[in-house]
């Protein structure tokens, strides 16, 4: 197998002062890359903001002979996200790679989700991944070559309670990369989604003290390193890490069936043909969906 190195590729990591995304900038600059580091260095609830996160990662890579520069911006707002991106131009002069790692988290039951806790939620996380990987994107489709990461979660694939704004902004996400993925395609910009577990900062009183433990962000970064490498080829995956394991995540859909002239009365005596995933199948893009009608059962004749 072909070692993944980026020399002479620029990436950019977001949140990349702690955690993950710390454990990303490392590895890629270990491997090569010139690496902007970007981090508000806020809390993990989104207040504050500090320099000292992504300074201390800049240095980390440097004390290891790699390339780094630091960056303060917030990723929730065009401006910032731009600034991101014009880092990496200015210092040096192309961007290859964009991994949206940035996050916070504000639980609360839905009873307790005032707007506040929502729209800041989704502005760091979804609002923030469109803010970064737009104008990577506009120079990725100029250069005909990009590897964008967005981090989704467990939490919106599968659920979380207490989760609501987050959630929903991570499956927003994952919306946001099933139609970049379609738009990047031939200009070899490939698009994927990483749904992390990690023992971090923003998971120190989620998972268990053993998990929290033995989960190190370390062991998620390798499927990081080959959705930014050369030799990925695939695009509008969900490829979830952590613990050693790797797996993947998808949305499939079953054939259903055709009902002439329905009641809803049909639609509960078909309920269980409507619903069974057995054969369920996964589509690329909404067109492959909407003219696949192979083997759908017809349950009632047209008359
Ligand atoms: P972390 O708190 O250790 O790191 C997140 C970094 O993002 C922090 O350094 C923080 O300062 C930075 N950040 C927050 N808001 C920012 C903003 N507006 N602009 C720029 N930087 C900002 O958390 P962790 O666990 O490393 O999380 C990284 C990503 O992985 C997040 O998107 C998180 O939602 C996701 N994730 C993590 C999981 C885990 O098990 N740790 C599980 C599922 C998803």
């Amino acid at each position: 197998m072909e070692k993944i190195d980026f020399t002479g590729r620029v990436a950019v990591v977001t949140g990349a002062g702690a955690g993950l995304g710390r454990a990303h900038a490392l590895e890629f600059a270990r491997r090569g890359a010139k690496v902007v580091v970007n981090d508000l260095g806020g809390s993990t609830d989104g207040v504050g903001s500090s320099e000292a996160a992504a300074n201390k990662v800049v240095e980390e890579i440097k004390a290891l002979g790699g390339q780094a520069v630091a960056n303060f911006d917030t990723v929730a707002t065009v401006q910032g996200g731009e600034n991101i991106i014009k880092t990496a131009i200015d210092a040096f002069g192309k961007i290859d790679i964009l991994v949206c790692n940035a996050g916070i988290l504000r639980d609360k039951s839905f009873v307790k989700m005032e707007e506040e806790t929502w729209d800041i939620v989704v502005a760091v996380h979804l609002k923030g991944t469109y803010c970064c990987a737009r104008p990577a994107f506009i120079k990725m489709r100029e250069q005909g070559y990009g590897r964008i990461v967005m981090t989704a979660s467990a939490s919106g694939i599968i659920g979380n309670f207490g989760q609501t704004n987050y959630a929903a902004a991570k499956m927003g996400i994952c919306g946001l990369a099933n139609a970049l993925k379609l738009e990047g395609a031939k200009y070899n910009i490939m698009v994927n989604v990483l749904a992390p577990t990690a023992g971090t900062r923003l998971t120190s009183d989620v998972l268990p003290p053993e998990m929290f433990n033995t989960f190190q962000p370390e062991l998620v970064t390798p499927a990081v390193m080959y959705l930014c490498s050369e030799q990925c080829q695939d695009t509008g995956f969900y490829i979830n890490a952590g613990g050693n394991r790797f797996f993947r995540s998808n949305i499939v859909t079953n054939s259903g069936v055709i009902i002439e002239n329905p009641t809803a009365e049909d639609i509960a005596a078909n309920w269980s043909k409507i619903t069974d995933l057995s054969g369920a199948k996964f589509f690329a893009n909404f067109m492959e969906l909407t003219l696949d009608s192979g083997g759908v059962e017809l349950v009632r004749p047209p008359k």
